[in-house]
């Protein structure tokens, strides 16, 4: 039976008070992201730490550590994220818990159509990695796949995270902006799609292509076919691992990694990128961003570092130390290129341009 189609996007409005807390928390972040990042490393080179060039992640700690800025810094990134997911009144999973029983057959419902067209394929015998299964990243409580709502829950908590009123898109927009202009994107794939902001944001930009999102994630595919539908747009989205997929040798021109590589443990990465290699085409693209490290930088290393920590994403450390040049091209990319992407820079701009910055983000370009 097909679903009955309202005007209204999938979800629930939020409560006045949800939106008054959740505008306080971002507040509060970007004071953790200013002022108190700023204190930190005011106090760290008063403690005799050297500006944040050279020295060791242990030299760092062992004088940011006895610090109440930092105590205090640590604290805030550790539970201003809980909070965001699970105050118990106002965070994103309780308030969607409140109103579950409505949300999850809606979304059934609206999403079984897409397993009736073929456009969703999901895979109940899938085998999740343990890597997915162990940890609830970002300390999403159960993490993306914990239950049938946990993609609205990501989504939801995403959208909390940019500016007030930026489009979170503008984000895939300046990565497709990286891709060479002299080949024919016919067919794109969202390696790790989630709620298929990529894939959408692709379709707006090259109509008329053929576009796949694939995830682990029942939940968040379920959600990423009712986004498509709700603007009229057609893809494919499957469940599948990207270490292990189904389609064949050569298929895709592009392929778009977003918010993904600290995801995986560094064991994994010759697997994965050579599984990328093979679906991509002759002149194929495999393109997108992640943290990375900044040479010399042992101040701005040490804290990235400590984020993966402290918020739930054990994997990141191993990530930022991998050579992604040798691991590309070890998978068969011919040319790699790796630039900063300023574009993720922080909501908040510091004081002096002395000050390391808080994160680095780097861009991708591999080409086979
Ligand atoms: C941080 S989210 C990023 C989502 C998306 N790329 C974006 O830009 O919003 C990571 C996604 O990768 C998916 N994922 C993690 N490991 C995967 C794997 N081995 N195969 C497929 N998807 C995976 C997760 O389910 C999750 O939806």
């Amino acid at each position: 039976m097909t679903a009955e189609r309202t005007n209204a996007p999938f979800g629930f409005e939020p409560s006045r008070e949800f939106r008054a807390f959740h505008t306080f928390l971002a507040a509060a972040r970007n004071h953790r992201m200013g002022p108190l990042y700023e204190q930190t490393h005011a106090d760290y080179r008063r403690a005799g730490g050297n500006g944040g060039n050279g020295g060791s992640a242990k030299d760092v700690l062992g004088v940011i550590d006895n610090q109440p800025s930092y105590q205090l810094y640590a604290w805030a990134m550790r539970h201003l994220q809980q909070f965001k997911y699970d105050h118990a009144d106002f965070g994103v999973v309780p308030a969607i818990g409140a109103r579950k029983s409505y949300l999850r057959q809606r979304l059934r419902d609206l999403s079984d159509e897409g397993i009736g067209t073929g456009e969703l394929t999901l895979d109940p015998d899938l085998d999740l990695p343990d890597y997915f299964t162990m940890t609830d990243f970002h300390q999403h409580p159960g993490g993306v796949a914990g239950n049938p709502l946990a993609g609205l829950a990501y989504e939801m908590s995403r959208a909390i995270r940019f500016k007030p009123g930026a489009d979170s898109n503008d984000l895939y927009r300046n990565i497709f902006s990286y891709l060479p202009a002299d080949r024919d994107y016919r067919r794109m794939l969202d390696w790790g799609t989630s709620f298929g902001a990529g894939v959408r944001t692709w379709l707006e930009a090259h109509p008329g292509t053929e576009a796949h999102g694939v995830d682990l994630s029942e939940p968040c595919l379920r959600l990423a076919y009712v986004r498509a539908r709700e603007r009229n747009m057609t893809a494919q989205w499957r469940q599948q691992d990207v270490e292990h997929l189904s389609y064949p040798d050569g298929t895709f021109d592009v392929a778009l990694f977003a918010f993904m590589l600290h995801e995986f443990p560094a064991a994994r990465f010759p697997a994965l990128f050579k599984e990328a290699a093979r679906v991509l085409s002759e002149r194929g693209v495999f393109v997108g961003f992640e943290l990375a490290y900044v040479a010399g930088s042992a101040f701005q290393n040490t804290l990235q570092d400590q984020e993966g920590w402290l918020n739930d994403e054990p994997f990141m450390p191993a990530c930022f130390k991998s050579d992604f040049q040798t691991l590309f091209r070890e998978a068969g990319f011919s040319k790699v290129t790796i630039r900063r992407f300023d574009q993720m820079a922080d909501n908040v701009t510091h004081s002096s341009p002395d000050i390391p910055k808080r994160q680095t983000w780097n861009i991708y370009v591999a080409e086979k």
